[in-house]
């Protein structure tokens, strides 16, 4: 069985071990945090939720190298700037890597990583656990085999308060601003059903949650190459209060629309053209688990669900987007 470790065991390491754990396809044998009240058995509250990690039978580690030697699978869940370092290192060390999203704040740091992994000949995917949500996935299944007709336009939401577990989401140099950190997840999907977009169109507020903390809300239009799909994108770290998280979309295919409220019991509503609406019945488990098992399933070859090169993408139509924000003028988007 694969020995996984996790790398950086906050917020998203905790859901990643538990993700992990649900799905066992490897054993987590290990975690890795430079920080030791990161391994304290306390829960971890972020903007999705509560995680919560039981550690017994797993190694503890204060340093990388040793980590990775004790390890088959890294699960990267690090804050983001420390993203290029720890999968450089990882795939040096021949290790199969799993990395959170974004997966970093440039193209150039993309595209590093790209090549490391492909030198080095491991499985390399970014974590972009909305292709495998629930609800999600079946957007995605539908703009591909046509069960509706072509995909004409689509609008996504994602809004989250402005608390924060972690002071480093606050700096835009650390996490590329709400635009990048959270709202990399709908740019990923629009270059999923679309493909790149020619240009991304934003407007937004700066800084509103202080000096330096960079785009926090947007309101982006991408336009695809003539006859595509349209996408509208809106979101950020907006909302006041106890206001929670959510996420959402519409989708207009020639012949059903979709629609998507993460906050509904039962969230995904089919309208087709003809017929009654229906609501497909969703898969039981998060994204996080559906990419982890997903990631498990593919070691040792090609993340073709979710490739690298999709999500150098996503973080570029991100910087296109905080781009138009601040010069208030659409930017053509180019790899
Ligand atoms: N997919 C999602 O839904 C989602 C949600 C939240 C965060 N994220 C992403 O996950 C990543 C981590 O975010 P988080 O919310 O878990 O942050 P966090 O601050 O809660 O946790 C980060 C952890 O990394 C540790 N750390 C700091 N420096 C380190 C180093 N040099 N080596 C190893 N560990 C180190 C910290 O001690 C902390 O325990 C970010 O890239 C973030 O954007 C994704």
């Amino acid at each position: 069985m694969h020995r996984i470790g996790i790398a950086g065991f906050g917020f998203m390491g905790r859901f990643h071990f538990s993700a992990h754990r649900k799905a066992g396809l490897g054993r987590v044998a290990a975690v890795f945090d430079v920080n030791p009240k990161a391994f304290e058995a306390a829960a971890t509250a972020g903007n999705i939720g509560t995680a919560e990690a039981d550690l017994a039978g797993v190694t503890l580690f204060g340093d990388y190298d040793k980590f990775l030697a004790a390890v088959d699978v890294v699960d990267i869940c690090a804050p983001t700037p420390l993203h290029l370092d720890l999968v450089l290192r990882a795939c040096a060390a021949g290790k199969h890597v799993l990395l959170e999203k974004p997966m970093a704040l440039s193209v150039a740091d993309c595209s590093a990583m790209i090549s490391a992994a492909a030198g080095a000949g491991v499985t390399f995917m970014v974590a972009h656990c909305i292709r495998f949500w629930p609800g999600y996935d079946l957007l995605i299944d539908a703009a591909r085999d046509g069960r509706f007709g072509r995909l004409l336009t689509a609008a996504f939401h994602r809004i989250s308060g402005s608390a924060f577990w972690s002071p480093w989401f606050l700096s835009e140099d650390k996490s590329g601003g709400a635009v990048i950190d959270i709202l990399v997840h709908d740019f990923d999907l629009c270059r999923l059903l679309g493909g790149m977009p020619e240009t991304v169109d934003a407007a937004g507020s700066r800084d509103r949650l202080g000096a330096g903390t960079g785009v926090n809300y947007v309101h982006a239009l991408l336009r695809t190459k003539a006859g595509g799909p349209v996408f509208a994108v809106h979101g950020g770290w907006v909302a006041s209060g106890k206001f929670p998280f959510a996420m959402s979309y519409l989708a207009q295919f020639e012949e059903a629309t979709l629609a998507y409220d993460g906050g509904r019991e039962k969230p995904l509503v089919v309208y087709p053209a003809k017929g009654e609406p229906f609501t497909p019945e969703l898969a039981a488990h998060d994204g996080y688990e559906g990419e982890v098992r997903y990631f498990m399933s593919v070691l040792g070859g090609v993340p073709s669900r979710c490739m690298p090169e999709e999500s150098r993408d996503a973080v570029a139509i991100g910087l296109a987007a905080r781009e138009s924000v601040r010069t208030g003028a659409p930017v053509r988007t180019a790899v």
